[in-house]
């Protein structure tokens, strides 16, 4: 239970200019891309956020020496010292992305042992296509359950991937990019964050090639060396706020993101009735009069981000008319539209897929948030209902959210946190 709730008063239009943070989904993949390494490491752009704090006690819990300023977004890692490789669940629990543990401590050191990994509830996540790579690689892998343990000295080989995976595509990359020869991965997922994580290895000396293509060619090196890299702007976190700038009705400008990153909600955006227009590194988000309902498909990049289908359902539920939202990427990823439906929204789940008929007011209420999107999502619904809206469980929003509530506020929001005592 979080010790804090979120505290919104919506019906206030956002307005102003704001600046996107570092991605969290590139930098949890950045920093354990340092393990490869043989010397010390700067990484920038890393943004404050609690999945990155997990990660950096990983690291520190592994052996490597690591200095995070949160005042300059910089993380010094210093890999020489590591010498474990075991990631117990006290740490994987927490976080999802503790699964490139394997793949970066099976390319240092050819032995990983790492805990099933947590993270956010939205349904199977199986791992089966990690292991598919790693053991395609020449590694022994060893599933029980609770742990599953890698080793082997590992060569080059071609990987076909069953379905496309951002975690087992970048797996894959990390313990491919020492191995042994040349790898090549089919089928490859192609998020920006794909592509950052190779420019990293290759700024450290590594040879991948095809990033962000469906085929990533890998020459295997015995050694990366020391690098400074600014990891790319997190490109759902700029969604969000352009999904909260239209869903108030505001008028609101995002600096430092990469517009090209969001072209599918961009498009939604404007055929909703949203005017979007764009800089080389900023975007312009704003409604005069009302928003059209519209169909939304999950898809892998460049398709829809599953990532932002809840904050954009939640805008949906006050759109003119009836939206289609189908979510093929994770079973459970409509959490949040019964508690949203709690304060007036006129939504029917059926399986994948959510129907939304458009209500023209939403009232504040009580509700809980499951995981980090689906407490976005609240956000947004309590940023356009009338009245006072209370978040339960917040802390999943500050996992990968870097001062959600200030930038809120700076763009004119009333949103505050109330601490609570343990009783309540
Ligand atoms: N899948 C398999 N087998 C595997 C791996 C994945 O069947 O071995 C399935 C999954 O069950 C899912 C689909 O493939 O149905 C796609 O999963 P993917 O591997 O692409 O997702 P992920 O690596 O677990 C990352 C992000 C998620 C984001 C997804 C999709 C990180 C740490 N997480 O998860 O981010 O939703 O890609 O883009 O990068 C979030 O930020 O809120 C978040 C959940």
């Amino acid at each position: 239970m979080d010790d804090y709730r979120l505290l919104i008063n919506g019906g206030i239009p956002l307005s102003g200019d704001t600046c996107v943070s570092g991605g969290k989904n590139t930098s949890v993949a950045v920093i354990p891309a340092v393990l490869l390494c043989d010397e010390p490491c700067v990484l920038d752009n890393i943004p404050d956020i609690e999945d990155v704090h997990v990660l950096i006690d990983i690291m520190n819990a592994l052996g490597a020496k690591v200095l995070y300023e949160p005042e300059k977004k910089r993380l010094t890692v210093d890999p020489r010292p590591v010498s474990q490789d075991t990631v117990p669940y006290a740490f994987t629990q927490k976080l999802r992305a503790s699964y490139y543990l394997l793949g970066a401590l099976l390319g240092r050191q050819s032995r990983a042992q790492v805990a099933y990994p947590g993270g956010c509830s939205i349904g199977n996540r199986p791992f089966d296509q990690h292991i598919k790579a790693f053991r395609a690689l020449g590694a022994e892998v060893e599933d029980r359950g609770a742990m599953i343990t890698a080793q082997g000295n590992l060569r080059g080989a071609s990987i076909v991937f069953d379905r496309i995976t951002v975690g087992g595509t970048i797996n894959a990359m990390l313990a491919a990019a020492k191995a042994n020869g040349k790898t090549l991965l089919y089928n490859a997922a192609r998020e920006p964050h794909i592509v950052d994580v190779a420019n990293f290895i290759n700024s450290m000396g590594g040879s991948i090639k095809g990033a962000g293509t469906d085929t990533i060619r890998i020459r295997g090196v015995s050694h990366l060396h020391g690098s400074t890299y600014t990891v790319i702007p997190d490109q759902i976190e700029t969604g969000t706020l352009m999904i909260a700038a239209a869903a108030t009705r505001g008028d609101v400008t995002i600096h430092g993101c990469i517009p090209t990153h969001m072209e599918s909600l961009t498009a939604k955006l404007l055929e909703m009735g949203v005017l979007v227009s764009e800089s080389d590194d900023a975007i312009r988000v704003r409604t005069v009069g009302g928003h059209r309902a519209v169909n939304i498909k999950t898809q892998e990049y460049p398709g829809f981000p599953t990532d932002l289908q809840q904050p954009m359902s939640a805008m949906l539920t006050m759109a003119k008319g009836t939206s289609i939202v189908n979510e093929t990427i994770f079973e459970t990823r409509f959490k949040h539209l019964p508690e949203i439906a709690r304060m007036g929204a006129h939504v029917r789940i059926l399986d994948q897929t959510a129907v939304i008929e458009g209500v023209s007011e939403l009232y504040g209420a009580p509700v809980t948030a499951t995981d980090l999107r689906a407490g976005a999502a609240l956000v947004v619904a309590g940023l356009m209902a009338r009245g006072t809206t209370e978040i339960f469980e917040p802390g999943f929003i500050a996992r990968g959210y870097e001062h959600l509530e200030e930038k809120l506020t700076a763009l004119g929001a009333q949103i505050r946190r109330e601490y609570v005592s343990p009783q309540e």
